[in-house]
């Protein structure tokens, strides 16, 4: 899809002038697929005059959408089932470094959705995270149009390691140079900087032609800026926020997104299974994702557990972490920790 980004133009945009294009522009929106993925109250309000209200925002919008649509480049608001099945087939994905993993996602992290790695600290979300930057090479395609593309790391926790990439290159006996300068890193420091990131990420997907974004963590800087009680409902909006505006993102630039996010106990034991912890961020967080995945130690190996999908069973998965990043596990058997399922 990105490789098609340039071929319509605002200008073909149904009843747009070019007065109009030069004021969009002011604002950075100077594409028909930024134009398609705005919000229409935040459009009319960030408007330098009163010209552009929210219904002729919502109607701009959709015809940015519609042109989209007539071009190819997205599929009709009403599609048949056929059609449906016939986009999915189509849909790429990343493979993750280990094949039970890949097994678990249906073959690897899927564009057109975000998946999320919960998990406790230590527990290899930043290593998965690691590993797909170099397996990610290795698109699974359906498209033969597709291109790998690029991919957008945005690390939160300043846990990303670009040496870590090289070793795990390096001991799966790829060139670790062609693979690091596929990987567009952005350190973010503050909530509010995570949030402008996400809010302008259409044009940083457009400009490095990203087709994976990873996002290392999603939650941590918020959770540590909105901690008391009393703050908790504006931390949960601006939670649902982001994660609207990126699947829009993996919607309509077909990428696919993935985020890591931490855990909160819950001592009641409601949660078996999971040692009593649960993926920080509440409704908001797991309404706005795809694919969830609960990561976990088991003796020396990890366990993966994908909770929600909506097309898959409650199943696991096991892999081991090593300089080569996160693979099948071998001898899982010989600590004794299976019963830790
Ligand atoms: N080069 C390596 N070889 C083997 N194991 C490693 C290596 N690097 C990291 N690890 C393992 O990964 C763990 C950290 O995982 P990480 O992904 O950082 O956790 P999280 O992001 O969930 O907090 C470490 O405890 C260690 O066991
Ligand atoms: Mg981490």
């Amino acid at each position: 899809m990105i490789s098609r980004l340039k071929e319509v133009t605002m200008e073909e945009i149904p009843d747009i002038t070019s007065d109009l294009i030069e004021k969009l522009k002011k604002m950075n929106i100077s594409s028909v697929y930024q134009l398609a993925v705005q919000n229409p109250i935040e459009l009319a309000k960030e408007y330098e005059d009163t010209s552009l209200n929210v219904e002729s925002a919502s109607t701009l919008i959709a015809n940015a959408r519609k042109i989209l649509i007539e071009s190819g480049a997205l599929t009709n608001e009403f599609s048949t089932a056929d059609e449906v099945l016939e986009k999915r087939n189509k849909l790429s994905r990343y493979a993750t470094g280990s094949e039970s993993f890949d097994d678990l996602l249906n073959g690897g992290f899927e564009s057109q959705a975000i998946t999320e790695l919960a998990g406790e600290f230590g527990s290899g979300k930043s290593q998965v995270c690691h590993t797909l930057c170099v397996a990610a090479s290795k698109l699974i395609k359906n498209d033969p149009d597709e291109d790998a593309g690029n991919i957008i790391f945005i690390d939160s926790v300043n846990t990303f390691r670009a040496d870590r990439v090289h070793q795990i290159a390096e001991q799966r006996g790829l060139d670790p140079l062609p693979i690091l300068e596929k990987i567009y890193h952005c350190q973010v420091y503050s909530s509010k900087h995570l949030e402008s990131v996400i809010d302008d990420l259409d044009k940083s997907i457009e400009q490095y032609n990203a087709k994976l974004v990873i996002i290392d963590s999603i939650i941590s800087l918020h959770r540590a800026e909105f901690s008391g009680r009393g703050s908790l409902a504006e931390r949960q909006q601006k939670l649902g926020k982001m994660l609207n505006k990126l699947r829009r993102y993996a919607d309509i630039y077909n990428i696919a997104v993935v985020i890591t996010n931490q855990v909160v106990s819950y001592p009641d034991g409601m949660h078996p299974g999971f040692d009593s912890m649960k993926a920080a961020g509440g409704n908001i967080v797991a309404h706005g994702l795809t694919y969830r995945i609960f990561l976990k130690k088991s003796g020396k190996n990890r366990v993966a557990t994908i909770f929600d999908s909506p097309s898959q069973p409650f199943q696991h998965a096991k892999f081991s972490i090593s300089e080569s990043g996160i693979q099948d596990a071998t001898s899982y058997k010989t600590d004794g920790s299976d019963s830790a399922w």
